[in-house]
């Protein structure tokens, strides 16, 4: 039988029992249960091998997002999230996305560029004769400092010049484009940078300053849309109220921001769980909605010919599956094989496609009953938790101050004490 990621009544299962159907979906041995249970994944003795000056650290949850068929592949969707409502929201969207076939996510390929700041140059003209003259050696060059890259057939692409006129002078950029295959790659750039610096600063007659990966990933886009049927988002009264909150967010950048911190919500959460460079997307994907010279939704959302709702995103996604944290935490490890993916494209479209759907969904909400209310069970669990409330009484206590519209620690402390006698 196939395997499906539509699991109807997951959220009502045990933390065990849910942990019993993804070690199914995914083939997790007990061991890597043992792992992703334990919250950690990581021995304070590993932890300093990975950073400086380690003592300790933080877990955040990793809860399942059920629903998803991305490039119809049925995928659970591991989301490391400290914030309520992200997770089921987001399978909520997904499971809406399913009635028409799911997300349709195109990644363009894993090239990043590396730039070589040039400065003093006593003869631009004749720099970048001279570089451009020599781009093949410096290209082979290039290729040798990444043997793994160049093996696998990526590294070094190619090398284009930039001029940059500024209040210091003219300065010239080198800029190298490098296909990282399944690596997120800053590494690679870093050292096809300095390791060129020195040759190019011959050629060029100028000196060398910044040598450092671009964040700005403009060469790792992915595309990504899917089809929602009118009917199940509520009506075509819903469909219109969505298009309207969407151009409220292309037109104003105070409310894009927030829309895109929405969309963040999804992606973060995943890269988090597969151990991303965190700074790396958020900083690209920010970079790039404001890339027009405004800073606008990287989503749009439209209707098709028959009303249904359509939802697209582009987004840079400079991820990896080789190399970095993907490849040594345990835990990011396991959520990479509940993922099932081979490939750092694969892993790029997954992400991008769980970024629409949370945009979806929070539009959604925010056009209906708002956010709160589905903020409002969790938070009134924690409440209780923090208040004393534990078993049943953590249930029977937020219950309460929800129907009383009530959620305070005070009214907690309270009801405990009563349902307590
Ligand atoms: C909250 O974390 C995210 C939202 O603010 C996103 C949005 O407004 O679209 C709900």
């Amino acid at each position: 039988m196939s395997k499906s990621s539509r699991i109807p009544g997951f959220y009502k299962l045990s933390a065990d029992e849910r942990l019993d159907k993804v070690k199914e979906f995914a083939d997790l041995t007990s061991e890597e249960i043992e792992i992703i249970k334990s919250m950690s994944g990581i021995e304070l003795e590993n932890a300093t091998k990975m950073i400086e000056n380690s003592i300790g650290g933080i877990s955040v949850p990793i809860g399942i997002a059920t629903n998803f068929i991305i490039n119809q592949n049925e995928y659970l969707i591991p989301l490391a999230t400290e914030e309520p409502s992200v997770i089921a929201a987001c399978s909520n969207a997904a499971g809406l996305g399913r009635k028409k076939g799911g997300f349709t996510a195109k990644s363009m390929g894993n090239v990043m560029r590396t730039q070589i700041q040039l400065i003093k140059v006593k003869d631009l003209e004749s720099a970048k004769n001279n570089i451009e003259k020599n781009k093949s050696e410096l290209l082979e060059l290039a290729q040798e400092k990444t043997p793994t890259l160049s093996s696998m057939g990526g590294g070094a692409k190619d090398l284009q010049l930039k001029e940059l006129d500024t209040k210091r002078g003219k300065m010239l950029i080198v800029e190298i484009y490098i296909d990282c295959k399944d690596a997120m790659g800053a590494n690679a750039c870093n050292t096809v940078a300095e390791s060129l610096a020195s040759k190019i600063e011959q050629m060029s007659d100028a000196e060398s300053l910044l040598k450092i990966v671009s964040n700005l990933a403009t060469e790792r886009i992915v595309e990504a849309h899917a089809t929602f049927d009118k009917e199940s988002l509520g009506g075509e009264q819903v469909v219109e109220r969505i298009l309207d909150a969407s151009e409220f967010a292309h037109n104003d950048s105070y409310r894009a921001v927030t829309s895109n911190k929405g969309i963040m919500n999804g992606i973060t959460s995943l890269a988090i769980a597969t151990g991303q460079d965190i700074r790396a997307i958020e900083s690209a994907a920010h970079a790039y909605a404001s890339i027009s010279g405004r800073y606008i939704p990287l989503t749009t959302w439209e209707k098709d010919t028959a009303g249904d709702l359509i939802g697209k995103i582009k987004i840079p996604m400079p991820v990896g599956i080789i190399g970095g944290a993907s490849s040594v935490h345990p835990t990011s490890k396991i959520c990479l094989k509940i993922l099932n993916v081979n490939k750092a494209s694969q892993l790029a479209e997954i992400i991008t496609s769980v970024g629409l759907a949370q945009n979806l969904a929070a539009i959604r909400a925010l056009v209906n009953e708002g956010i709160q209310e589905g903020h409002m069970k969790l938070h009134a669990r924690n409440i209780a938790i923090s208040a004393g409330a534990s078993g049943e009484l953590i249930e029977k206590v937020s219950e309460i101050m929800i129907k009383e519209k009530n959620v305070k620690f005070l009214r907690a402390k309270e009801l405990i004490k009563k349902l307590e006698k």
